[in-house]
């Protein structure tokens, strides 16, 4: 049974609702530190913010502390928080200096005397530092840190520290996996903006300051007038979290909806009609943030069609929202998605250096060019792209990716600070200085007045707001690196922890171990030494797919043939991209020995028995990471049941469940690219695993009744190349075998296929005894028999005797045929 309790209890049910900020109660033994803490707070202003400053403060400590702040107009002759900026304190406290290091958005916690008391001090110089000082102090509460003696000051690295949700107007959200849009539905916005207010919430409490509603791939209906007063609305429920609001816009807008017959950026009736189009906006939303364009890219409109360039399109929106304070992010996501993929020389990885460096100094300076942190596309390894060092008078974002799109989709397990780390702390030596990625975004090394952090967010209706409890980490890891890159990944996985599931050391360490080692292990079990993620890139960009990214335009090659493997990015024989980096960086990667092992196969291609740092062959490392990753993904499943009963069971059954999925599905990539490789390579694996599964019945060699034998394609992505599926008439079909192994306790691995166009009934039964039976009704994308559906039931502790006859019956539905794949035994411990 889940208790349903006010407050979060480990006993109590959580949707996770609340992300970081539940203010869980804590232990009296915890709880004593903060003893002394002041009884009232005094708010000095009364703004938006600032009044979310004090009711947040109010709310945390009441959670936490069960105690009620009393709040005061005017400073109590007894100890008190105060809050407000250093200029609303002035007078009150002329002893308080200004700090050094204090600029716009930063935020200093001290101590001060008032009537002879102490008071605790959150300033700040606006009022949205006083907001953040006031969340970090609860966060060291949340997480049991002491706060006696504070004097500290914290600075943001850079200014902007934007989200992007891909939301569609009428409430999808592309690449969303967690529900419809909090904003939109059915065209219009929604009518309850709550959870659009507490996103702006949690957005808040770690720093990020602007969000960008809608989908990159933008509907230009967005900017019509009708729309706007509905945009206000959500404007009005962020502004008290001092989160601006923005928008994607398509550049054609002028000719789709203005009634234009052109879109030339260098048309003045374009530019004018920016022009009204901005001011109409800001006198709906006068703190509006301003545009975000994706142009020629992927199908959308752009200033190619007129022949002129990004700068040339940037800035004449730009300068509309100049004025008003506005900014314009351009993506240099740009790329032609129909490259003739039999030419070596042809590279999708030079696009974006190619097009946007030679505009360097061209933007204007409200222009922000936004870069993928890689130059393909969100891969779950990529190299840094070169454009970060590319633009020495432009400013620049980098855009990270929180939603899950080839890293699992929220369905795998994946932590992705660790990556992020690797990306900023890497130096481009751009033009020959020291220049980590995480100083060029923020505009640090050449001195640029804006630049910054995107991260892709898209949350979703779900009450957990990215679906897996545990990817809220991502979210809150975005914010805490785009305030501060110097933090640890460790650290970071800690502070989440410790607010999203309490202090418990054992809970702490665990879910800390899980997510710092997943990155890792799902790049193992997916694509390994910079091949890409080998997903399915033809389809929903979810399961595996080695052939859907060659013989194609869309440009991520990895070049697999008989004899090798990866894509010739050097100067010297391939596609040159290797020369985009400065010489130190682009002598290391030019060479097959000075490139790192994880990304050899991004710039060179070598055969198979090229033998790696490690010592091992190319092959035998594809091989043996998908079997480890898939193994350590399984382990998972053991780690978190050790938590059982330290934390609420909602989440435990929740992630549960998704972990056991996991550690199934890895075992599909694992299948899937080992079986594609052995094909095309033809070398077996050293250790034999590989197309080899004891154990394992394929469903096309049981006994049928009613079931037919199917192919899949491509093959690899079902066990043998083949399932069974219930014919069209037939409203239930059987598969049945003899058991022949000795008599003793097993598991039994269902593995079948979940499409999305029914939900089928599967039991299972030992003899005439049912053992076993469910319906497959898992939300997994794919409406056809292949590695994105592959999904499996374990059944465990069955005693089963030789002779014993194992039927599985299927009852379809819809269009799902009730599909099968295989069965699997193993004796509990095997695995
Ligand atoms: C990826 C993603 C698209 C998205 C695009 C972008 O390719 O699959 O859905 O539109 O990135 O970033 O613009």
């Amino acid at each position: 049974m889940l208790l349903e309790c006010v407050q979060p209890h480990p006993l109590c049910a959580e949707t996770g609702a609340e992300g970081w900020l539940r203010y869980a109660p804590l232990d009296a033994a915890q709880a004593e530190k903060y003893n002394s803490l002041p009884a009232s707070v005094v708010l000095f202003g009364n703004s938006g913010v600032l009044e979310s400053a004090q009711s947040e403060l109010i709310r945390g400590v009441r959670g936490m502390l069960g105690r009620t702040l009393r709040k005061e107009q005017v400073l109590p002759r007894e100890k008190a928080i105060v809050l407000g900026t250093l200029d609303a304190l002035h007078d009150a406290f002329p002893e308080l200096r200004e700090p050094p290091a204090l600029g716009k958005d930063g935020y200093w916690l001290t101590a001060g005397r008032s009537h002879g008391f102490d008071c605790l001090i959150i300033t700040a110089k606006t009022e949205r530092g006083v907001l953040y000082g006031m969340f970090a102090l609860l966060s060291k509460i949340s997480r049991n840190e002491s706060i006696v003696a504070l004097d500290e000051v914290q600075q943001p690295s850079a200014p902007l520290r934007w989200v992007d949700e891909w939301d569609n107007l009428d409430g999808s959200i592309e690449r969303g996996y967690a529900g419809n849009s909090i904003f939109f539905e059915k065209g219009a916005v929604r009518a309850d903006l709550t959870r659009a207010g507490d996103y702006a919430r949690l957005l808040a409490s770690v720093g990020i300051n602007g969000c960008a509603l809608n989908n990159v791939n933008a509907d230009p209906h967005a900017l019509e007038a009708g729309f706007l007063p509905q945009l206000a609305r959500i404007a009005d429920v962020f502004r008290p979290w001092g989160v601006q609001i923005a928008l994607s816009v398509d550049v054609s807008s002028p000719k789709l909806i203005g009634g234009l017959d052109t879109f030339d950026p260098l048309d003045p009736r374009v530019a004018d009609w920016w022009k009204q189009k901005a001011d109409e906006i800001y006198r709906q939303i006068p703190d509006f943030g301003g545009f975000v364009v994706k142009a020629d890219s992927e199908g959308r409109a752009g200033p190619s069609s007129y022949g002129r360039t990004p700068a040339g399109a940037a800035n004449v929106i730009a300068r509309a929202l100049q004025p008003h304070g506005g900014y314009l992010f351009y993506r240099a996501f740009v790329y032609d998605h129909h490259l003739d993929w039999t030419n070596l020389k042809n590279d999708r990885a030079r696009a974006a250096y190619d097009t946007f460096h030679p505009l360097d100094g061209k933007f204007d300076d409200n222009v922000i060019l936004q870069i993928k942190y890689g130059p393909i596309d969100f891969q779950v390894r990529e190299p840094v792209s070169p454009l970060f060092g590319g633009l020495e008078k432009t400013n620049q974002a980098i855009e990270l990716q929180i939603t899950q799109e080839y890293t699992g989709q929220q369905r795998h397990l994946c932590f992705l600070i660790p990556m992020w780390k690797e990306t900023l702390d890497f130096d481009l030596h751009a033009n020959g200085n020291s220049s980590p990625v995480k100083d060029l975004v923020a505009g640090k090394t050449f001195h640029r007045p804006m630049g910054g952090f995107v991260g892709v967010a898209n949350v979703g209706l779900d009450a957990n707001w990215l679906g897996h409890p545990l990817a809220m980490a991502n979210l809150y890891g975005f914010g805490r690196l785009a305030w501060n890159p110097d933090l640890s990944a460790q650290a970071i996985a800690e502070e989440w922890t410790r607010l999203t599931f309490g202090n418990d050391p054992q809970v702490v360490q665990t879910i800390d171990a899980m997510q710092l080692a997943s990155w890792r292990i799902y790049e193992d079990y997916t694509g390994p030494l910079g091949a890409g993620t080998l997903t399915n890139i033809l389809g929903p960009h979810y399961g595996p797919g080695v052939e859907s990214s060659e013989r194609n335009g869309w440009g991520m090659w990895h070049r697999d043939d008989h004899d090798g493997i990866g894509v010739d990015r050097t100067v010297a024989t391939g596609t040159g991209f290797v020369g985009q980096y400065s010489p130190p960086v682009a002598k290391l990667y030019e060479s097959v020995s000075g490139t790192p092992d994880q990304l050899l196969l991004f710039f060179h291609h070598v055969p198979y028995t090229h033998v790696l740092h490690s010592g091992k062959t190319v092959i035998q490392y594809i091989y043996d990471s998908h079997y480890e990753g898939a193994e350590k993904a399984s382990n998972y499943v053991l780690q978190w049941q050790s938590l059982k009963g330290r934390v609420d069971d909602q989440r435990y059954a929740d992630v549960l469940a998704r972990l056991e999925y996991q550690a199934g599905h890895a075992i599909v990539w694992r299948d899937a690219v080992c079986n594609w490789f052995l094909r095309v390579s033809g070398i077996p694996d050293t250790k034999g695993r590989v197309g080899n599964y004891p154990g394992r019945v394929e469903a096309e060699s049981m006994q049928l009744q009613g079931y037919v034998s199917t192919d899949v394609v491509p093959p690899e992505d079902a066990s043998g190349g083949k399932a069974v599926t219930c014919p069209e008439q037939l409203q239930r079909c059987e598969a049945s075998y003899q058991f022949k192994g000795a008599a003793g306790w097993y598991e039994i691995d269902v593995e079948y296929f979940d499409l999305s166009s029914g939900q089928s009934r599967f039991r299972v039964l030992v003899g005439d005894q049912e053992v076993d039976e469910w319906t497959a009704d898992a939300q997994l994308p794919g409406m056809k028999l292949s590695a994105d559906s592959s999904i499996r039931r374990r059944i465990t502790g069955l005693a089963l005797r030789p002779g014993d006859e194992i039927r599985i019956e299927g009852y379809p539905d819809g269009g799902e045929r009730a599909p099968l794949d295989y069965v699997e035994l193993s004796t509990p411990g095997q695995r």
